[in-house]
């Protein structure tokens, strides 16, 4: 059955830090993508603001050379990239000077009654400033919302001052922190597979679950990002959002309907569940590594540290955690968490481990049995396996193989599967805020991550190197069997 595409509501578009990476490789691409398919109304409008001045003309090419770039060949097609290249223009503006603003006023002034969307592709520092200005300058329509992208902060306190910062002008219903995870098919899919399916709800709970994985593996370094990643670090850039994010999607209790604040609201009940480190946790329940030299797909790889050209830098690329949700349902199935540069491959999966059976039947004949395992593979090569036991063909005594029942999605839906940014945008542009953060779960998984960080401040030196191309530091691989567990390694496509 073919996907009806409903296309949205005119709107004005105007990303702050337009000429960056991340509109470069991201939101030009996902927009395009969108008008492609024929969703954006032929109203729909684009402003790119940065301090670099710029005719329209040239920005016009630069968005062209990124969809050249990042959209691949089969869908680029010559009348449709014209039309979405028409569709933009440029303004030059800065946070800290007056210049630019009354030109982007007057940008904005045709389009009053549309949704008025402010993207802020742009540092963190530049959140405050930019919502003043635009505040100030009267460009805050009632349909008019804020896009800022993760991570939120540095800590709970720094996320509180700059969610201050963007309350002042925008309300919370307008405000929509992204994470990107969220917009991925397959992480949306874990609530279809939760909520849509009777099979899983009455088994997802400590009685039926030994324990959950959830790793999200990358082979690339820090490649261009080192100077902010050198601020960040693993456990700003990866866990206290997608992963904590995740872990949300996997423990969260049914929520009574998918409005946003339902759903919210649930997540939020998870985040502040997870029970806080505390002192003498730390050694046994978390582990940083950075990456030495080492090998990669591409050949041999440098270290971090080479990476980044400061020898002193005890930032970690590598996070494990072990964590605990304090509620009924979890209660004592821990949650192995871990992710890290460098790393053999590139897979980001959630593992859900069955209990064994009760009693095995077959012990006297076939010996141990392997427990049931669910891995919801997110990315690449997306899909769901639900690994069982069975029994092998043929006469003799009984032989069980454990095998996947396996639900490729590239081969069970063979159309190209929309980037997230895509579907984030459309949503942000239609209001619907149920895959954005809200800002009470942002301070949640802070107070989850600020122990861990205030730990990390006094005790430098656990940080341990990995060699690229490794599963990271060998206490990564202690953490988990100090419990009598694995991780579970997926296995090379
Ligand atoms: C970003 C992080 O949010 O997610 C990057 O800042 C990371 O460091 C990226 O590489 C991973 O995203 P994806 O979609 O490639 O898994």
């Amino acid at each position: 059955m073919a996907t009806r595409i409903v296309q949205v509501e005119p709107f004005d578009l105007v990303v702050f830090g337009a000429t960056g990476d991340l509109s470069q490789r991201k939101i030009l691409p996902a927009l395009y993508h969108r008008d492609q398919q024929e969703q954006l109304p032929p109203e729909a409008r684009l402003i790119g603001t940065s301090r670099r001045a710029m005719s329209d003309e040239e920005f016009r090419s630069f968005a062209r050379a990124a969809i050249e770039k990042f959209v691949e060949p089969e869908f680029r097609t010559p009348a449709v990239v014209d039309r979405f290249i028409a569709r933009l223009s440029y303004v030059q503006a800065e946070a800290s000077q007056e210049e630019g603003w009354p030109m982007l006023e007057k940008a904005l002034s045709s389009g009053k009654d549309h949704a008025r969307i402010f993207y802020l592709a742009v540092g963190p520092d530049l959140f405050g400033p930019i919502c003043e200005r635009v505040g100030r300058h009267g460009l805050v329509t009632p349909l008019s919302r804020v896009v800022v992208e993760k991570p939120v902060g540095r800590d709970g306190a720094s996320a509180d001052a700059l969610n201050d910062a963007i309350g002042k002008v925008f309300p919370e219903p307008s405000i929509y922190r992204i994470d990107h995870y969220l917009g991925k098919e397959t992480v949306q899919n874990l609530m279809a597979l939760r909520f849509a399916n009777a099979l899983f709800e009455p088994l997802w709970n400590g009685s039926h679950i030994d324990h959950v994985q959830i790793t999200v593996a990358e082979t690339l370094g820090v490649e261009g990002r080192a100077g902010y990643y050198d601020t960040s670090g693993a456990i700003r850039d990866m866990v206290q959002n997608h992963i904590l994010q995740l872990v949300c999607l996997v423990a969260m209790e049914p929520p009574s309907s998918m409005e946003a604040d339902a759903v919210r609201d649930e997540k939020l009940k998870v985040l502040k569940s997870l029970k806080p480190l505390t002192n003498t946790d730390f050694e046994n329940h978390v582990v940083r590594g950075q990456y030495g030299a080492g090998s990669s797909a591409e050949g041999a790889v440098n270290s971090y540290l080479s990476d980044l050209g400061n020898s002193d830098s005890k930032t970690e690329t590598f996070v494990a955690l072990k964590a605990e949700i304090g509620n009924w349902r979890w209660s004592n199935v821990p949650f192995y968490l871990r992710t890290g540069k460098r790393l053999p491959q590139r897979s980001s999966e959630i593992v859900i481990q069955f209990k064994n059976v009760p009693y095995n039947v077959f012990m006297q004949t076939t010996g141990h049995l392997q427990p049931n395992r669910l891995v919801i593979r997110l990315q690449p090569d997306e899909g769901v396996k639900l690994w069982l036991s069975v029994k092998e063909p043929g006469p003799g005594s009984l032989r069980f193989k454990y095998v996947p029942l396996d639900m490729n999605f590239a081969e069970a839906f063979t159309k190209r599967q929309p980037e997230a940014y895509e579907r984030l945008i459309m949503d942000v542009v239609r209001g619907d805020q149920t895959l954005f953060m809200r800002r009470d779960e942002v301070a949640a998984a802070w107070r989850f991550i600020d122990p861990i960080l205030d730990y990390w401040k006094e005790n430098v030196d656990d940080l341990k190197l990995y060699q690229s191309g490794t599963w990271g530091p060998t206490a990564a691989v202690a953490l988990i069997e100090r419990d009598g567990r694995t991780w579970y390694e997926a296995p090379q496509q």
